[in-house]
Parts: C-alpha cells; sequence; structure tokens
C-alpha cells in the first residue's frame, strides 16, 4: 500500500494488473486484425461471383469461416482478461479504502458522514471497474478500429474517403463537449446519491427517536427534496447521453449516404468495381458500432474519472495519526502530559489546554469535571483516537507521536463513553482485542466488569448474540461488556470512560476494587467519572473545567481548598440526600 494521505491514480491501479490488460489488449488487436480481414475477403468473394468462378468463392468462404472462429476465440479472451483485471483494481482500491477508512481521525468522519464513505465504497468503485473494464475495452476497440479502416478508406479511394468521413470532426468537437458536462454532472449525481444513502442510514439509525417525536412526514419531506435534486442531476445526465447516441448515429449515417450518392456515380461509370464498393461499404460498417459506442464510453469514461476523484476525497484526506518510527519496548507504565492542547478543529477553542500531569505506574487517578469540561477529549488523546502534537504525551519518557500506534495501544486500554458492541456473541465482544483469548480468561473478565448476575439471567450466557450496536441489551449491560473488553487486554493502563454511570453505586465499587488485579503488573487506572462517590479511592484527583486542570490533589486535599471540587462535592451529597429522602417518602414508595 503507498503512503497515506496520497492521491491515487487510475494509472497505479492499472500499473498494478498490467500483465491481464496487455493481454487482453492484445487479444484485442487480435479480434480486430481478423475481422478487418473480412472486408478483403469479401471484395474477392464478390469479384469471384461476378466471374462465375464457384471454386474461388468456396476457397473464399472456407478462409471466412476459418477468420471467424479464431476471431472468435481472441474476442472471448480479450473481454475475459480485461474485464477480470477490472474486477481486481475494483478489489484493489476497496481494500485500499478499507485500509484508510479504519485509520481516519473522528473529524474525517465529522465531514464525511458514512452515507457519502460508504457510497464511494460502492457506487463510484463500481463506476472506475466499468471504466477500466467495458471502458478501456472499447477505447481501445474504438481506436484500432479507426486506425486500421481509416487508412484502408484511404488506400482504397482517397477521395471517396474524404467525402464519407466528412461527420468526422462534428463528432468529435461534439463529444468532447457533452463528455465534459457529463464529467461534472455525474460527480454531482455521485455526491447526491452519497447525500441520499446517508439520509436513509441516519434515519434507519435514529428511526425509534423519528417516531417519538412524530416526525415522520416532516423526515419524508426532507427526503423527498433530497430524492428530487438526485433525480434533477440524472435527468441532465440522461439529456446529455441521449444527444450523445443520436450525434455518433448520425455521423455513420451522414457516411452511408455520401457512399450511396458518390460511390454509386464512381460504381455507374466503372471507375469503381463492385467488389471495391462492397468493401467499402463494409468497412464503413465496421466504424458504425464502434462511433456509436464511443457515445457510451465517453460518458463510462467521465463517471470513472469523476468517481476516481471522490474516492480520492479518501485517499488524500491526511489520517492524522500515523506511526511513529520507534520500535516498541515493554511498557512500565508511566504515562506524563506535558503542556497539551488540542482543539477539535482549526480556529475552534481548544477542547483541551495546557494540560500538564504525571501518571505514575500502578496508581488509580479520578478524572471529573463537568459536562463538556473535556474529559473524553482527554481519553480520546491518550488512546491516540485524536491527533496530539509533537512533545505532549509521552509513555515511560518517550513521545506517543514517535510510537507504533498499536504499540501505544496494546499499552493503554480504553472503555470508551459509548460502548458500542457488534452483532456476535458477548463472548466474542469481550474478546474483540484478544479474539485468541481462552475461554477462562473471558469468563474472568465478564465477572471483573460485574457482568455476571446479567449473564445468569441470559440463558445462553456469554453465547447470547446481541443485535446490532448491541441492542438487546440494556445500556448498562453494555457499558460493562465494553468493560470487560478493556480489561481482557490486561494493558498497564485502563483508561475507563464514565463506564460505569449506568450502574449503582454499590456495583460500581464492588467492580472498581478488582480492577486494580492484573497478571502481569500494576495497573494505572484513570477513571472519567461524574460520580464522586469513587473519588474516595483515587491516589489523586484531576478537576478539569472548561478544558483547563482547574485542581489537582487527594480528595482531602481538594475539600480542604474548598474550591471548584468542594463544592461539586457538596452539591452530590446534597443531592444523594435529597434522592433518599424522596425514595421514603410514602407517595414515592406507592
Ligand atoms: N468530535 C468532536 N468534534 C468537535 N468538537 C467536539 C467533539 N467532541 C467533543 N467536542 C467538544 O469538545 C468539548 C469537550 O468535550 P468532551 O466530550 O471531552 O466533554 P466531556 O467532559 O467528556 O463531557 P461529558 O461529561 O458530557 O462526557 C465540548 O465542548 C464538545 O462540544
Ligand atoms: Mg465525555
Amino acid at each position: 500500500m503507498s503512503a497515506l494521505g496520497q492521491k491515487r491514480r487510475i494509472r497505479d491501479y492499472f500499473t498494478r494488473h498490467k500483465p491481464s490488460f496487455i493481454g487482453g489488449i492484445a487479444a484485442l488487436i487480435a479480434t480486430q486484425t481478423f475481422s478487418l480481414v473480412v472486408p478483403n475477403l469479401l471484395k474477392h468473394a464478390t469479384n469471384a461471383l461476378a466471374a462465375h468462378d464457384f471454386d474461388e468463392v468456396r476457397r473464399y468462404a472456407l478462409y471466412l469461416l476459418g477468420v471467424a472462429v479464431v476471431g472468435a476465440v481472441a474476442r472471448i479472451a480479450s473481454r475475459l482478461l480485461i474485464f477480470n483485471a477490472g474486477r481486481e483494481v475494483e478489489y484493489d482500491i476497496r481494500n485500499d479504502l478499507f485500509a484508510v477508512l479504519s485509520r481516519m481521525p473522528p473529524s474525517f468522519y465529522a465531514k464525511m458522514p458514512s452515507g457519502q464513505v460508504m457510497s464511494r465504497a460502492i457506487n463510484d468503485l463500481t463506476q472506475v471497474r466499468l471504466l477500466l473494464g467495458p471502458g478501456l475495452l472499447n477505447l481501445i476497440n474504438t481506436a484500432l478500429v479507426y486506425a486500421v479502416v481509416v487508412p484502408l478508406l484511404i488506400y482504397t479511394d482517397a477521395v471517396l474517403a474524404m467525402i464519407t468521413l466528412v461527420a468526422l470532426p462534428l463528432l468529435v468537437i461534439g463529444g468532447r463537449a457533452i463528455g465534459r458536462r457529463m464529467y461534472e454532472d455525474s460527480k454531482e449525481a455521485q455526491d447526491r446519491l452519497g447525500n441520499v444513502s446517508s439520509k436513509v442510514q441516519e434515519n434507519l439509525t435514529g428511526i425509534a427517536t423519528v417516531r417519538v417525536y412524530r416526525r415522520e412526514a416532516e423526515e419524508e419531506r426532507t427526503f423527498r427534496a433530497m430524492n428530487d435534486r438526485f433525480v434533477d442531476v440524472n435527468m441532465r445526465l440522461a439529456r446529455s447521453r441521449g444527444l450523445m447516441f443520436p450525434l455518433m448515429g448520425l455521423c455513420g449515417a451522414v457516411g452511408g449516404i455520401m457512399l450511396l450518392w458518390q460511390g454509386g456515380l464512381r460504381l455507374m461509370d466503372g471507375r469503381m468495381d463492385l467488389g471495391t464498393f462492397v468493401a467499402f461499404n463494409a468497412y464503413l460498417t465496421a466504424l458504425t458500432w464502434p462511433t456509436i459506442a464511443l457515445g457510451w464510453m465517453i460518458s463510462l469514461v467521465q463517471r470513472g474519472f469523476a468517481a476516481m476523484d471522490r474516492i480520492n476525497d479518501v485517499f488524500t484526506a491526511v489520517p492524522g495519526i500515523v506511526d511513529g518510527p520507534l520500535a516498541p519496548a515493554p511498557f512500565a507504565g508511566k504515562l506524563e502530559i506535558k503542556d497539551l492542547t488540542v482543539a477539535y478543529k482549526e480556529g475552534q477553542p481548544p477542547a483541551l489546554e495546557n494540560i500538564t500531569t504525571t501518571f505514575e505506574p500502578g496508581k488509580t487517578i479520578v478524572v471529573v469535571g463537568r459536562t463538556g469540561s473535556g474529559k473524553s477529549t482527554l481519553v480520546r488523546a491518550l488512546g491516540r483516537l485524536l491527533e496530539v502534537p509533537k512533545g505532549t504525551i509521552f509513555l515511560d519518557g518517550v513521545d506517543v507521536n514517535d510510537l507504533p500506534v498499536d504499540a501505544v495501544r496494546q499499552a493503554l486500554a480504553v472503555a470508551p463513553q459509548e460502548a458500542f458492541l457488534f452483532s456476535r456473541t458477548i463472548a466474542e465482544n469481550v474478546a474483540f482485542g484478544r479474539p485468541e483469548a481462552p475461554r477462562e480468561v473471558i469468563d474472568l473478565a465478564a465477572s471483573k466488569a460485574g457482568l455476571g448476575p446479567d449473564l445468569t439471567g441470559m440463558k445462553e450466557g456469554l453465547e447470547t448474540v446481541v443485535g446490532e450496536r448491541g441492542i438487546t441489551l440494556s445500556g448498562g449491560q453494555r457499558q460493562r461488556a465494553a468493560l470487560a473488553r478493556a480489561l481482557l487486554l490486561e494493558a498497564p493502563i485502563l483508561v475507563l470512560d464514565d463506564t460505569l454511570s449506568a450502574v449503582d453505586t454499590e456495583t460500581e465499587s464492588r467492580i472498581l476494587a478488582r480492577l486494580a488485579e492484573r497478571t502481569g503488573g500494576p495497573r494505572t487506572t484513570i477513571l472519567v467519572t461524574h460520580r464522586l462517590a469513587c473519588a474516595s479511592m483515587a491516589d489523586r484527583i484531576l478537576v478539569l473545567d472548561e478544558g483547563r486542570i482547574v485542581e489537582q490533589g487527594t480528595e482531602p486535599e481538594l475539600l480542604a481548598k474548598r474550591g471548584v471540587y468542594a463544592e461539586m462535592h457538596k452539591h452530590q451529597r446534597l443531592k444523594e440526600a435529597i434522592d433518599a429522602v424522596a425514595s421514603h417518602r410514602p407517595e414515592a414508595a406507592a
């Protein structure tokens, strides 16, 4: 695979499968050579017929048969070779696309919705294949036929050739003008198709929300408007294509008429024999189909290049997070952050600002802060899901930018705030990062994550297949499954982004108490939380506000400070007290 963030050219993919393409083109040349011998054989046969020489006629008939058979074999070979190579290119581009897509940062997906990505990976790719398969085949075919037939026509009768080909320049000029328009239009059509797919996808994903808020009619209306725009541009494309075929056909018809008129005159006054007239007509006929196909081909080629441009929107996007050059070393667990500032978009206020802190091996650090204060951003930066500037995050003193991404992710197991489960069994979901993990290890991780009671309630336990995105589990169960998944990695650093928000305080402290155990060394645990209950077990607490660390220290230190943390603590205590009273009121109990 070539470097990331780089434009890929159709030509490069073509080069990769050069032998097949070249073989196919050679077979195509053979096909055309054989088919172009036909008019000449016909000429001799016709003249022999006129001279009543039936032995000659039989001989030419046999030649014609032989040429037809060999030509057919060559034609089949050319199609197989070129079409298959086109499919190989499609396969290569799709693999390359997937590899690039899986390395793109969130900022890329913020700009390109998944419908647009899908439409590039499916529709645009098909267009590129059509360009390299049938498009290429016909392009070469047409070029070959013209390259051979035009000189033959001129050789046969130069003046008559000029007269019959009078419409050719019109065809070239018209074809180019329409082609240019088709390129723009097909790019737009593909883009609008991407929008339509995005809309469908978003609505399917959010179907429950659409229904609950009774937005069906409104959503239908916006969809219809998008679909209308999609149809509009396709109609424009259809009109261009509709114009192209008659234009090409006209060129052939003009040639035929000219031949009848001027060739007929020559035939009558004896300047041309019947055989030559028939051959001339056969050559002109040989031009007809390639000329008509030219219109279709121009459309294929324009669509194909427009599609490749759209695919290049993905290839040229800079992935941001790339492997560093240093070889990974066994990691002791010291994590340092030095003056880290991160913004999601240039020009936007940073989501994290001047963060400086050190996480010592084996310690538990609790990160608290209001919603939107930057906690998840910090988690993403640590997990290398966000690009971070050089010299800001260090693992055992080594800049993470200098390490392979994989090495960093091996050192840090992250359970993100939104737990995502795949539509597989719970066991497979838990073992997602370590598919080879033995069953006992998966069981242990599940039990440490507090999934035990949930699993006993399910008929198939760990073998239960969850629905798409895990919808058949409760929010808390999804979170715990994601926690088990992170635990299974046995990484020296564990980062939990509010992973236990959906479990009760009691279960939470039970789970947290078991987190420090790890086979193979101490575990640094970074806990992001909204609940301060678990803060007392922390070796250190970081308080974030508006992207900055406003306070840090142990719980007693922070409480003594009477600052932000002490305030949050007071509020939470108050809220707990109110909740406790409320749940004991008779009407609440009833
Ligand atoms: N993908 C994103 N693109 C642009 N801005 C983002 C993105 N994710 C978060 N932000 C912004 O960055 C800031 C910090 O968000 P972050 O998710 O880190 O907050 P948080 O502390 O985790 O909040 P919560 O407690 O609600 O999870 C917010 O202002 C948010 O709007
Ligand atoms: Mg968050």
